[in-house]
């Protein structure tokens, strides 16, 4: 069997960006959280996914929503990938700018581009769900990437 440990260990060896990942919840609040597996799926339809823990406080509320928001984090955003990892859920968003994307899904301002999604399937993962969003409207912007390696987060570029 392979440990949690060394599994996370080789794991993080696959350089990947970081987003933050956020819906809202019936009553309007607005819940996210640091998010690495994230990725692509399909062209056509347009098809994204995210790996949600099933323990994470926004996994029930982005499911419920039915939709989420994916905002790619800049290299500038370090802070924001802990603020939305470490800080209690409902000081996410405390003096953070977002803009509502056309689902309502909150959508974090100077992020490097963002995807709005409609949850279409979500299948078991273990402790985790995939959630695979499509994807009904999207941007991007300048600027460079945060990267997540080796557990360290680390700007690309200026
Ligand atoms: C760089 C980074 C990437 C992460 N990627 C994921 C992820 O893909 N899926 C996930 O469920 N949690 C991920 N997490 C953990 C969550 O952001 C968060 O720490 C966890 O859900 C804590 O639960 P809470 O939101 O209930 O406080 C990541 C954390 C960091 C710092």
């Amino acid at each position: 069997m392979v440990s949690e440990e060394k599994f996370r260990w080789v794991m993080g060896h696959f350089a990947t960006g970081v987003t933050v990942v956020a819906s809202r919840t019936p009553g309007g609040e607005a819940v996210g959280l640091t998010v690495n597996a994230f990725t692509s799926v399909s062209l056509d339809p347009p098809l994204v996914l995210v790996c949600l823990h099933k323990d994470a406080e926004g996994h029930d509320p982005i499911l419920q929503a039915g939709h989420f928001g994916v905002s790619f984090l800049t290299g500038g955003q370090g802070n924001m990938a802990l603020t939305f990892s470490q800080a209690d859920p409902e000081d996410r968003f405390k003096d953070l700018s977002v803009k509502d994307g056309p689902l309502g899904s909150p959508l974090v301002d100077g992020a490097l581009a963002w995807v709005d999604c409609k949850v279409m399937d979500v299948f078991p993962g273990g402790d985790h769900s995939i959630v695979v969003g499509q994807v009904e409207a999207c941007d991007a912007g300048d600027g460079d990437p945060l990267m997540f390696f080796r557990g360290n987060l680390s700007g690309m570029g200026s």
